[in-house]
């Protein structure tokens, strides 16, 4: 090891699926270390680099000795997050001879990761591709679980595959160049696990919040690991999400909902998930299922990190109706995520409309 790597333990956590079992590596340097663990899990030698130039420009380097071949780069931005831009992957791939026998390295954030997936799962009916996440959203949540697609002009997500990647490689300094507001959008993800699953997690966020925003990797790697560990276990037990996998939907049934109504131009998806979860641990203290200790210990961290964008203008009739419809109602049904304390969580299905109007506004919104 270089004398400039830090000394944080590297991380492997096995994530198992329909289709074998993938290891997540977190560890400092993981970019260097990159060709011998694509070897190691026996990845195709023809391997295709998918990334955008926001995060090549920053990171090419980093990944010089992965691949022979031409990066594929995709334009930055969720608005590129739809078939034509699969199809060019699809063009490059074709151009370059790509058979059976490559596979796709998926460098950037979420949009990245989702879209390359799809195009390897597509692709001559399905290429392997690594998961190699450059955002903190991908790091912990994104690239793990096999949910790959990408937009249609009716709705996000709503074209995609289930593709299980060959491995996930983390490397937390990656980081370092991330936007403060997109590393903070990415560490509301990361209260979301704690909440749901672990108070541990939840506590140690709060103690080194200053060390995680200077991106200290030996701060960033038990916090990663932690969160990718819940994410893997969820996964594993739920990969299609029936049950289980919908407690990582907690915050989002009201985040979603702000998002829509703010046409996706107001808040990153975290910011919305911020709100969604400080709505769901008012229901919860209203019902009586949480102690008010604990909703106001999440509404301290949430503080703690700094102002979420407004919401006080918001109408609260069109949030209900976009809360109502949420893809996540089944049968009719709207499931709803409620914290019992920071920790542990519980799927609801009879959340009234009125319990939702009474905490949207005490949340602030005002407007009709
Ligand atoms: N597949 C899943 O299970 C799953 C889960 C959650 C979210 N998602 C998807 O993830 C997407 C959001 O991902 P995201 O939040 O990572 O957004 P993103 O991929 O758009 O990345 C945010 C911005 O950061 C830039 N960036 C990435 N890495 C960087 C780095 N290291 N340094 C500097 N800039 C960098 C990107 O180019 C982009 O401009 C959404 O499309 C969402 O639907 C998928
Ligand atoms: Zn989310």
């Amino acid at each position: 090891m270089s004398p400039s790597v830090p000394d944080v333990a590297p991380v492997r956590i096995d994530v198992g699926s329909r289709t074998g079992t993938y290891p997540v590596q977190i560890a400092v340097a993981t970019a260097a270390r990159l060709p011998a663990l694509l070897d190691e899990v026996r990845l195709p030698q023809r391997r295709f680099i998918v990334s955008n130039p926001t995060v090549w420009r920053f990171h090419s380097s980093a990944f010089a000795d992965v691949s022979g071949e031409e990066p594929i780069l995709i334009p930055d931005g969720e608005r590129f997050k739809q078939l034509q831009t699969v199809s060019r992957i699809y063009d490059a791939l074709l151009r370059a001879r790509a058979d059976r026998a490559s596979a796709i390295v998926a460098v950037g954030g979420g949009v990245v990761g989702d879209i390359g997936g799809f195009a390897a799962a597509t692709y001559l009916r399905g290429i392997p591709v690594v998961q190699v996440p450059t955002t903190l959203l991908a790091q912990v949540d994104s690239a793990i679980g096999g949910k790959v697609g990408v937009n249609h002009s009716m709705g996000k997500n709503l074209i995609g595959a289930f593709h299980a990647p060959a491995m996930v490689a983390i490397d937390p300094e990656l980081l370092a160049t991330l936007p403060r507001r997109e590393f903070r959008a990415g560490l509301y993800e990361v209260i979301k696990y704690g909440v749901i699953a672990s108070r541990p997690l939840f506590d140690r966020v709060s103690a080194s919040m200053a060390a995680l925003f200077a991106r200290d990797p030996a701060s960033l790697v038990p916090v990663i690991a932690d969160s990718c560990a819940i994410k893997a276990s969820v996964v594993e037990q739920d990969e299609r999400e029936t049950g289980l996998r919908r407690t990582l939907n907690f915050g989002h049934t009201a985040g979603h909902a702000l998002e829509a109504v703010t046409r996706y131009r107001r808040f990153r998806h975290g910011e919305a998930v911020a709100y969604g979860m400080l709505l769901a641990a008012d229901i919860a203290v209203t019902r009586g299922t949480m102690l008010e200790d604990d909703r106001s210990a999440l509404a301290a961290l949430i503080t703690q990190m700094g102002p979420l964008p407004a919401v006080t203008d918001l109408s609260l009739s069109q949030t209900m109706e976009a809360i109502g419809r949420d893809k996540k109602i089944v049968a009719g049904k709207l499931h709803f995520v409620l914290p019992r304390s920071i920790g542990t969580c519980e799927v609801v299905s009879d959340v009234t409309e009125e319990e939702i109007l009474r905490a949207l506004e005490n949340l602030g919104l005002t407007a009709a």
